[in-house]
């Protein structure tokens, strides 16, 4: 019943590295830019309540389910699933979800490498001090000028996609242990820092109440389904991803208790970007707007305007640049660990080979911002847009549902109760509920929700 002792990939050094690996991966442009949006957007308080419901009801066992079925089988998703279906004669078609998973984590990396590129840049901007007493105007100017010239954004993107390749070539002890070991630890360091001068930047207050007030009232069932959806995404969920790097956790680890630290890190981080950036925002009297204009043009600008800031806005992006490292690399290891066993592929090769074709497709989204922001192929969405649409609203809920029905129904329940250490009914009972029944039945409903459109159901209903 026991899986293999060791992934022929390497194995994580100690607990410690998983969660930081794990905590890596969760960590990244969604808990510092979309995160703080949503919270002070959705009532606040209330929307942080809701939101820790999903990570503990949802986020948790689908987690759990995908560090099971990764350390069981002990190979990249793709082939743990084939294994696994084949041991306990499954029907084959559950390695498609392993397929899924690759798909969307080289879709997500094309997107997510431009991004980063951008908050690579803002580093050198920010310490170059140009932002230095900028008018609102001029930083707005900047972003768009920056945006309208894609080869600017093509070399910040190549940089970004060199580092990733770089990490990734050196094998899971040497290039992704050595990366989170320095960078997690910087991050956080980082982030206390800039919390810090959140708290005497004079908006704190204000940043706070914008975060944490209770506001019922701003609770719409949309809050519900953003909360979830979010939930799902900020902890890299659905795409293997996590399954991955399950593969490589020891096999005394205590998998329920190191999920709940790696969940419980990702809250905090999140929680945290939001009272280093709020009161930043509300010390300059600006309205926090959303996305890409609140990461690139308010925040750059409110650090403009204060003591110092020219070197702790270079701070944030560094954090913002780490954080999407630790992401980035994640999103490679499902297809890079499956093209390394399946066809004996040197792992630097393979790696080169999957940031080439990722940095190729990722021209795609460079020129969506430019030449190509008029090129509609789905309703009004653009290339950028269809790209993340279809990963975060289709292919990663999907992921999520079928890897809980997975791990809940179709492995055999001695497998589970192993790997999960479950030892009375009602551990187990506990277990199949959740994974089982609730995080599937969630997913279903924003997958259905997202996919149909609240709008058109509350026509229905009425
Ligand atoms: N969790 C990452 C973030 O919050 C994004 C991500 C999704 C990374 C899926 C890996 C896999 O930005």
């Amino acid at each position: 019943m026991d899986g293999n002792s060791e992934s022929r990939h390497g194995m994580w050094s100690s607990r410690w590295m998983f969660v930081l690996a794990a905590a890596g991966s969760a960590v990244g442009l969604g808990n510092l830019w979309r995160f703080p949006y949503i919270t002070g957007e959705n009532g606040g308080g209330a929307f942080v309540l809701i939101y820790l419901a999903c990570i503990a009801l949802v986020g948790i066992p689908i987690m759990m389910a995908e560090v099971l079925i990764g350390r069981q089988g002990r190979q990249s998703p793709v082939n743990s699933m084939l294994t696994l279906t084949q041991q306990h004669h499954r029907d084959s078609s559950w390695v498609l979800v392993g397929w899924m998973g690759v798909l969307a984590g080289f879709l997500i990396l094309s997107f997510y490498a431009v991004i980063a590129g951008w908050a690579l840049k803002y580093i050198f901007s920010l310490a170059s001090g140009a932002f230095a007493g900028a008018s609102g105007e001029h930083a707005t100017k900047a972003f768009e000028e920056f945006l309208a010239s894609p080869w600017e954004m093509i070399f910040w993107h190549s940089l970004f996609m060199v580092f990733v390749i770089f990490i990734i070539a050196r094998g899971v002890a040497s290039g992704l242990e050595t990366a989170v070991r320095w960078f997690m630890p910087l991050l956080f360091v980082l982030l206390a820092v800039l919390v810090g001068y959140g708290v005497t930047s004079g908006g704190f207050a204000q940043g706070v109440d914008f975060m944490f007030a209770f506001e019922w009232s701003k609770v719409t069932d949309t809050a519900l389904y953003e909360a979830l959806g979010h939930a799902f995404f900020t902890l890299s969920l659905g795409m293997g991803a996590i399954m991955a790097y399950g593969a490589y956790v020891p096999s005394a680890v205590s998998i329920t208790g190191t999920v709940v630290t790696i969940a419980v890190l990702d809250t905090l981080v999140a929680l945290a970007a939001g009272l280093a950036i709020f009161p930043v925002v509300f010390a300059n009297g600006l309205e926090p707007a959303q996305g890409p204009g609140l990461m690139f043009v308010t925040i750059p600008l409110a650090f403009g305007h204060l003591p110092l800031g020219a070197l702790f806005g270079t701070l944030f992006f560094i954090l913002v640049s780490f954080a999407a490292i630790t992401s980035a690399i994640s999103l490679t290891e499902p297809a890079l660990a499956y093209l390394v066993e399946q066809h004996n592929v040197k792992r630097s090769r393979a790696a080169i080979g999957i940031g080439l074709a990722c940095w190729l497709l990722g021209i795609g989204t460079v020129l969506s911002f430019n030449e190509w922001s008029d090129v509609h192929l789905l309703g009004e969405k653009n290339f950028f847009d269809v790209l993340d649409y279809f990963t975060q609203n289709i292919l990663l809920p999907l992921g999520g549902l079928f890897i809980a029905l997975f791990a809940a129904w179709a492995l055999p329940k001695a497998v589970t109760k192993h790997q999960l250490g479950l030892k009375t009914a009602w551990q187990e009972n506990g277990w199949l509920l959740l994974a089982g029944v609730v995080a599937p039945l969630g997913v279903l409903t924003v997958f259905l929700v997202t996919l149909i459109g609240i709008d058109n159901i509350r026509n229905w209903l009425s």
